[in-house]
């Protein structure tokens, strides 16, 4: 900090000055969070009028499209600008290759049609990776007991075109496949969907903090014992994801994800210093379950808490979060401005 003036100090120097009144708090603040910084997540199951609990998320649902269409509407009503949704589908769709993802009528397209129908303002975004659709829940194909790189590659370029062409804004690559990024921009390209997104989950680390989204897509039936960490980053890595977001963006991703969320700030801080990228923080199932157990059973303030946790990933330097609170958080954020 060679800039600092060296002769900062008390008495005349007081640092809560600033902070005895509301305005002068509200100008000095650094950072702030806007509606348009929240993606919502969504769960969609096949049906008409259809909303399922989820057992290890409290008050999240997974919906048929119809009842996804109200929320939609809401969080437009909110100022939020874009959602991500995540199939769970039933299980005699589901292979050992993940077939279904690359049906033209799968669930996802069907979903992803209608809302843009409804609603053609607001970024969808789809995940690309193949747990949803397969039966041993891993996110590609397995060959010789390993999920094999290329090989899952070749699906994923088809899941990726297949949602771009039902009209989907962003495809999210959360496999962690080394090389799929330019391989799909590629085959996008070829397409001529040169103007589709991609969102790479480029630093994804291997989180015990995902098991209640297994549940909420159904692949969860192997139980917690599904281990993804020949492909998902080692939690103890900070110079890897480096590398792999380094790697992502030369194959011509246009924005990055790190996640989870919470326990990553560090990752966060590193990554958009170094990159200056779009840089968009997940805060996953299991910080959302930690959170509104606490909040249900008044351990922690709601509004004060959740604001809390989303205003630091900004400060870490987040330009956008997804989170399973996208709404509360809005009609906070209203609140707040
Ligand atoms: C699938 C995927 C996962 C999440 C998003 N996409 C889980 C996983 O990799 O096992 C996690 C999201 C969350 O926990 O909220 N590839």
């Amino acid at each position: 900090m060679k800039n600092l003036p060296t002769n900062i100090s008390f008495p005349r120097t007081r640092m809560r000055r600033t902070r005895m009144r509301k305005f002068s708090l509200d100008l000095v603040q650094e950072t702030r969070l806007s509606t348009t910084d929240l993606i919502l997540p969504l769960f969609v199951i096949e049906g008409r009028n259809k909303k399922e609990e989820i057992e290890s998320m409290p008050n999240i649902f997974r919906k048929s499209n119809d009842l996804l269409l109200k929320d939609i509407e809401k969080c437009i009503e909110l100022g939020i600008k874009a959602i991500a949704i995540f199939p769970n589908i039933s299980k005699k769709l589901k292979d050992d290759i993940g077939s279904e993802a690359i049906n033209p009528d799968n669930l996802i397209c069907r979903t992803v049609r209608k809302i843009k129908k409804e609603f053609p303002d607001i970024g969808i975004i789809c995940d690309v990776a193949l747990d949803p659709y397969t039966l041993h829940g891993h996110d590609g194909l397995i060959i010789n007991e390993q999920v094999d790189n290329d090989k899952t590659i070749k699906l994923l370029e088809k899941q990726s075109l297949n949602q771009a062409m039902a009209g989907c804004d962003i495809v999210a690559p959360s496999d962690m496949m080394d090389g799929r990024v330019g391989k799909i921009r590629d085959f996008l390209d070829k397409n001529n969907y040169i103007n589709t997104q991609i969102m790479s989950y480029s630093a994804k680390f291997s989180s015990s903090f995902y098991y209640p989204f297994r549940e909420a897509i159904g692949s969860n039936y192997i139980g917690d014992k599904i281990d993804k960490s020949s492909y998902q980053i080692n939690p103890g890595n900070c110079n890897e994801p480096i590398r792999g977001v380094s790697m992502d963006i030369s194959e011509g991703a246009d924005m990055i994800i790190v996640k989870p969320g919470m326990n990553y700030l560090d990752i966060i801080y590193r990554i958009k210093k170094t990159f200056k990228f779009p840089t968009f923080a997940y805060q996953v199932s299991g910080e959302y379950a930690m959170l509104e157990n606490a909040f249900q059973k008044k351990i922690l303030d709601k509004p004060r808490a959740l604001i809390e946790t989303l205003l630091c990933f900004k400060r870490a330097g987040a330009d956008g979060i997804f989170t399973y609170f996208a709404m509360d958080a809005a009609k906070e954020i209203i609140k707040l401005n």
